[in-house]
């Protein structure tokens, strides 16, 4: 225990003080049940911008290839990333179709993103498998999907996250989010990082940060 507690304590003054939202699950090997709760991690990564900056964030579940997005369900309307680690919501079955074609999108509600400042900045997970879906998707969708098969066949692995972080300026473009409204009735929302946000929530940053780089 008192290893333990020597490795936490020194992990938590390694912890860096410049930090940037970084996903730790739902990862590549997540597989989400439609009707059942996801639960949304992160933690910093250790680059700017800090999550202090990024604050209030929107995390919604998106389909999509680099360059066209959609959201299909709004999973917390507005949580500040630097004081929570997680949310959990329960995902709404008939937004779409089984498979693997979903991923987590983070949007600041007030940080521009610092090459395509017309937009806010915004963090993504890795693509991810949903399961027990009973919705259908429309032809704008499928193409998306299509675009997003033929340009990255080999988003299976962690890497894949890192990737879509880096091609969010891209993904600026011709981003076509929408609909936040049309599903956020149907989902339930809850804060689970409150209480780590009320005992240590940097501390709690690292060890989420620790156990993705150990399951990465
Ligand atoms: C296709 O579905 C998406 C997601 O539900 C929706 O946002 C979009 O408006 C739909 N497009 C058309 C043309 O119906
Ligand atoms: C994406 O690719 C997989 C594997 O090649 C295929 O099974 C799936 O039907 C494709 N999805 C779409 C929407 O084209």
């Amino acid at each position: 225990m008192f290893a333990l507690t020597a490795i936490l304590s020194l992990l938590l003054l390694l912890q860096p003080s410049l930090a940037k939202v970084y996903c730790t699950g739902p990862t590549a090997s997540t597989v989400g049940v439609g009707g059942q709760v996801l639960t949304v991690t992160w933690a910093d990564d250790g680059s700017s911008p800090t999550v202090a900056e990024i604050g209030q964030s929107s995390i919604d579940l998106y389909v999509g290839s680099v360059d066209k997005q959609t959201a299909l369900q709004n999973l917390a309307a507005s949580v500040d990333v630097s004081k929570a680690s997680s949310v959990s919501a329960t995902v709404n079955p008939t937004i779409g179709e089984s498979g693997n074609y979903y991923f987590v999108k983070f949007t600041s509600l007030s940080l521009k993103d610092s090459t395509n400042p017309q937009y806010n900045y915004e963090a993504f997970s890795a693509k991810f498998q949903m399961s027990e879906m009973s919705g259908q998707f429309n032809a704008t969708v499928l193409s998306e999907i299509d675009a997003s098969n033929s340009t990255t066949t080999a988003a299976t692995s962690g890497a894949a996250a890192v990737a879509a972080v880096g091609a969010s300026s891209a993904a600026h473009a011709s981003s076509t989010s929408s609909s936040h409204a049309s599903v956020s009735t149907s989902s339930k929302t809850t804060t689970s990082g409150a209480l780590s946000t009320v005992a240590v929530p940097g501390l709690m940053a690292v060890v989420l940060g620790v156990a993705g780089i150990l399951f990465a």
